[in-house]
């Protein structure tokens, strides 16, 4: 009895320790991306895509730190859905063994493309995103002591998302004053160029080591307030986004599926890609967003010019009063309250034209 006692008290404190201190779901999250996920590696490089000023930061803890929303982004979001108790942090200012559990590698007006976002500063193309996860690497293989099955075993288990092509279109594509690629590419010639430079990248990606990568379509840019500024109704046939450049997205996003879909069909072994459908989702949101608690949909939260779109954010600049009623933050970004749904899709929706071929909650338990 004695003996009973003594083990019950021992499974209740693991019960309490395991309750108390809960582990992730997996051991690391690494990020790569544009402004929609960058959380400060662009603070200290000189470019106008930047956001470590108020009012940005507003409804985050701790304030401003260079994210480009009032809250917190998808990828904060999703790694409280993992179970990390802290936000992962930016590669610009990170180091030591903080590096085994994660780091944002994203930076603003990035894209695949070397030369988007040029028109807004200096900023980590997706190709030098990949180039500082390689360092890291590096440095993971100082910290396990020349292990690499170790480190190849961690990495296998660590969760990638990735969220890159939005600037191709915005800053580039569908800037003809400063980028050629319309004059040199149709839309769809364009996807199929971006899709090819793309999957060399993430092919670089596994072989750096990543099995679990959750890549993002990009979303229903020719409805950002930014578009919406620049556009009259009547040029636009009665429809209030930019059909054209949703258009040329839709070509995009079908060849990335088509690409999740090859990598898990035995040209990567071993590696899971899911396909975030961003496109389908943000559609969703804008047009049913008073079902969601939005009442504005099509106006930023705070900026400068018809529908808040003509500017990003400006410092100091009051925003609007209450951020869990607008989709947008600003032009081109969402608000928190936005943010929310689009990551909790992403993690636990069971339907397939959310989340292909499987969400990332079951991402992290996949083996
Ligand atoms: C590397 O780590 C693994 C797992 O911890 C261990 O079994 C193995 O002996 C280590 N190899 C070397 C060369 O230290
Ligand atoms: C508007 O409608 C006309 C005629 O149906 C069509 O030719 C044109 O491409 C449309 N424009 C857009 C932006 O969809």
């Amino acid at each position: 009895m004695r003996c009973f006692g003594r083990f019950l008290y021992v499974v209740l404190q693991l019960v309490w320790v395991t309750t108390a201190w809960p582990r992730p779901q997996v051991p690391c999250f690494f990020i790569f991306g544009d402004s929609l996920v960058d959380n400060g590696n662009n603070n200290a490089i000189l470019t106008l895509s930047r956001a470590n000023y108020i009012p940005y930061g507003i409804d985050f803890p701790q304030g401003v730190t260079g994210r480009f929303t009032n809250g917190r982004t998808i990828v904060d979001i999703l790694a409280q859905l993992l179970g990390f108790r802290d936000f992962i942090p930016p590669f610009a200012t990170t180091g030591g063994r903080a590096v085994l559990r994660g780091l944002n590698y994203a930076s603003g007006a990035s894209g695949i493309r070397a030369e988007t976002g040029f028109n807004l500063g200096d900023h980590m193309s997706m190709d030098q995103q990949l180039a500082n996860f390689h360092r890291t690497v590096r440095q993971m293989r100082r910290i396990l002591r020349g292990n690499s099955s170790r480190v190849h075993d961690h990495l296998s288990k660590c969760i990638y998302y990735v969220g890159m092509g939005s600037n191709d279109y915005l800053n580039n594509y569908f800037m003809p004053n400063l980028y050629p690629t319309s004059l040199d590419y149709s839309p769809k010639t364009y996807a199929a160029v971006l899709i090819a430079d793309y999957k060399r990248q993430l092919t670089q990606l596994y072989h750096s080591g990543a099995r679990k990568v959750a890549v993002s379509a990009v979303g229903q840019i020719g409805c950002i307030p930014y578009e919406l500024a620049r556009l009259t109704r009547r040029s636009n046939n009665g429809s209030w986004c930019d059909a054209r450049i949703n258009k040329a997205i839709k070509h995009f996003n079908s060849g990335l599926r088509n690409l999740v879909n090859r990598l898990n069909n035995g040209e990567l072994p071993g590696a899971k890609f899911v396909y975030i459908d961003s496109y389908r989702s943000s559609s969703d949101l804008v047009r049913n967003g008073a079902s969601y608690g939005f009442q504005v949909v099509d106006k930023g939260c705070c900026g400068v010019g018809r529908n808040n779109g003509l500017v990003t954010c400006l410092p100091l600049q009051q925003p609007c009063e209450d951020r869990r009623k607008y989709i947008f933050w600003d032009a081109f970004h969402p608000t928190e309250a936005a943010n929310i749904i689009l990551a909790r899709k992403s993690y636990n929706s069971k339907s397939h034209s959310d989340v292909f071929p499987m969400n990332i909650q079951q991402l992290a338990r996949a083996r």
